[in-house]
């Protein structure tokens, strides 16, 4: 199995970054041969310059982006570590979704509308936030974000959404209280329990 963890963080501090290395640990763990895309370490630059904006619409990309393509493209898992900043992403993992997740790359437009040309890929998000989700879900944006941040990018690019995962009021959480967010998140990757099959005689 091929796992590219897309991590959007700047701080080596945050509950993200610490997310980030569990999550390293248990998918080496499970022999997955694990790719960690740290946007921030690479510099990534968000902004669609206009002349990128123009090879785009010619279907093509920079040798950069071409990279990280086929990346996404060789993976069966991917996973997606961000904050929650201004009920989105963080503008440096919108860029990097802007530009790798392309037209004739991500998903083109055939003759029954568009299609999704991502296929076979299980998609996990995980997004923390300062908020409460009951401040969210008051609102109806919980299901919001997941039909944005999920449906509309990486189900619309036909990739599999599995979970997307929240944790709430991260800034004032224990030490505890971290520790369960990221066992909840792990728990995720649990190896499926082995079923015994029981053969029935039917003479
Ligand atoms: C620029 C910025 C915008 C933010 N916007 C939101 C927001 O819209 N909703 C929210 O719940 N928290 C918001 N926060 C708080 C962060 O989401 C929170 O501090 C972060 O998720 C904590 O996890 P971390 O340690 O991984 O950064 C924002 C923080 C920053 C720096």
């Amino acid at each position: 199995m091929k796992h590219v963890i897309i991590y959007a963080h700047p701080s080596p501090k945050s509950f993200s970054s610490k997310l980030k290395n569990a999550l390293k640990l248990t998918s080496d763990e499970r022999n997955w041969e694990t790719t960690i895309r740290d946007l921030y370490e690479m510099k990534f630059d968000p902004v669609l310059w206009p002349v990128e904006l123009a090879q785009l619409s010619k279907g093509e990309v920079s040798d950069e982006i071409r990279k990280e393509q086929e990346l996404v493209l060789d993976a069966d898992i991917i996973s997606v570590i961000y904050p929650l900043w201004w009920a989105g992403f963080p503008a440096i993992l919108k860029g990097y979704i802007d530009k790798v997740l392309a037209y004739g790359f991500a998903y083109k437009a055939g003759s029954n509308g568009i299609e999704g040309l991502l296929k076979n890929k299980k998609v996990y998000l995980f997004t923390s936030m300062g908020n409460t989700i009951e401040q969210y879900e008051s609102k109806g944006l919980i299901d919001a974000f997941k039909k944005i941040q999920g449906g509309e990018i990486f189900e619309f690019c036909g990739m599999d959404v599995q979970a997307h995962q929240f944790f709430p009021e991260i800034p004032s959480a224990s030490d505890e209280e971290i520790n369960h967010h990221i066992d909840k998140a792990l728990s995720l990757f649990e190896p499926n329990e082995v079923i015994p099959i029981v053969f029935q005689n039917d003479l």
